[in-house]
């Protein structure tokens, strides 16, 4: 039997940040070994909050070169970008007539969207279609993604289904695929780390600014005075520690209990953690600095990608043509 397939994708909304790295790319990186990968630039989701357009090819072009600082391998996997693959605009349109606009205002994002007063629009409520495109059109069986988009993957398996009873058996179920850390909540402390909630940390970011946004942390709250007892379990900079810092070697079971004795003041906890980030990061800058270099094979990879993905989903189309007897 072949490898099974896999497809995720990001909105190119700028440089990637933390949360992206480990809540989905960090997995990707390591599933490329045992599985057949496709990896998306969702332009055409980027669209359904931003109506400024002149900033996309640049932010492509910005995911790109993190994905490649980040290990992903155009050799093995096929990246390309949404836009490239029109056969994916027109799945969608023949997904939007299965799919009960119950389904998709129940969704959770879309009902946020509504709550946070934003303007919705045709193409934001029927986000999760164009999602489950994305996926069935490739035939995969997992989605590494992180926790915030698994109500879109509910949906996209109940299209599968829907579809395959309606006319014949032509997609799997697709299966989330979750990382260790499917949340990592912001420099707030309070909500996920989002572009939108400007409470990010960019993978590239400079060491000063990595420093500054650190020290602006969010600490746990009960702990007002220099030698008050800490609750590293509900502090989110101690989260961080543990994520980060044990890869390099830190003892966070000795953070964790100067912490709670009153004897780790929290500037302190936080100056440690900028220099475990920005260690941790030095790396991937330096990868970036010299992908930036050579900023001409970037064009390569998607043509490449745009060729293997565009095989695998007109045939794709072609059997849900023949299942819905709408090849003539
Ligand atoms: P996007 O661009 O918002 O996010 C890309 C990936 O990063 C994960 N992620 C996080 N994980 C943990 N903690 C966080 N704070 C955090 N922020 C983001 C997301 O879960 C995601 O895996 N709809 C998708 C793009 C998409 C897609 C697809 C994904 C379009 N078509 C098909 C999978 C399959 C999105 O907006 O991701």
């Amino acid at each position: 039997m072949g490898k099974q397939r896999i497809l995720s994708g990001m909105r190119p909304t700028g440089k990637l940040h933390l949360g992206n790295y480990l809540g989905a790319l960090s997995g990707w990186v390591k599933l490329q070994a045992e599985y057949e990968c496709f990896f998306m630039i969702a332009d055409w989701h980027a669209l359904t909050d931003h109506s400024n357009t002149a900033q996309i090819s640049k932010d492509i072009e910005e995911v790109l070169i993190d994905w490649l600082a980040a290990g992903l391998n155009p050799e093995v996997s096929t990246l390309f970008i949404q836009s490239h693959i029109p056969e994916h605009a027109e799945l969608h349109l023949l997904l939007s007539m299965i799919t009960p606009i119950s389904w998709l205002e129940r969704c959770p994002t879309y009902k946020e969207k509504l709550e946070m007063g934003s303007e919705t629009n045709y193409g934001l409520l029927g986000y999760p279609v164009l999602m489950a495109t994305d996926i069935l059109i490739y035939k995969a069986t997992r989605v590494p993604v992180g926790e915030d988009q698994l109500a879109h993957l509910e949906i996209s398996r109940e299209i599968a289904r829907k579809f395959n009873y309606l006319y014949s058996r032509v997609f799997p179920e697709p299966k989330p695929l979750l990382t260790k850390s499917p949340k990592i909540l912001g420099i707030d402390g309070e909500k996920k780390m989002s572009k939108s909630f400007n409470n990010y940390i960019a993978l590239g970011e400079k060491p000063k600014v990595i420093k500054e946004k650190v020290m602006r942390m969010f600490t746990d709250p009960e702990k007002i005075y220099l030698g008050d007892p800490g609750h590293p379990q509900k502090c989110n900079v101690y989260n961080y520690h543990k994520i980060f810092g044990q890869r390099l070697g830190e003892d966070v079971e000795l953070i964790s209990r100067k912490c709670k004795e009153g004897k780790l003041p929290c500037t302190t906890c936080k100056a440690n953690l900028a220099n475990v980030l920005i260690k941790t990061l030095a790396p991937f800058r330096e990868k970036r600095e010299q992908i930036q270099r050579e900023k001409q094979m970037l064009y390569k990879i998607i043509k490449e990608g745009r060729e293997k993905a565009e095989a695998v989903a007109s045939s794709t189309l072609r059997e849900v043509k023949t299942a819905m007897k709408m090849l003539y």
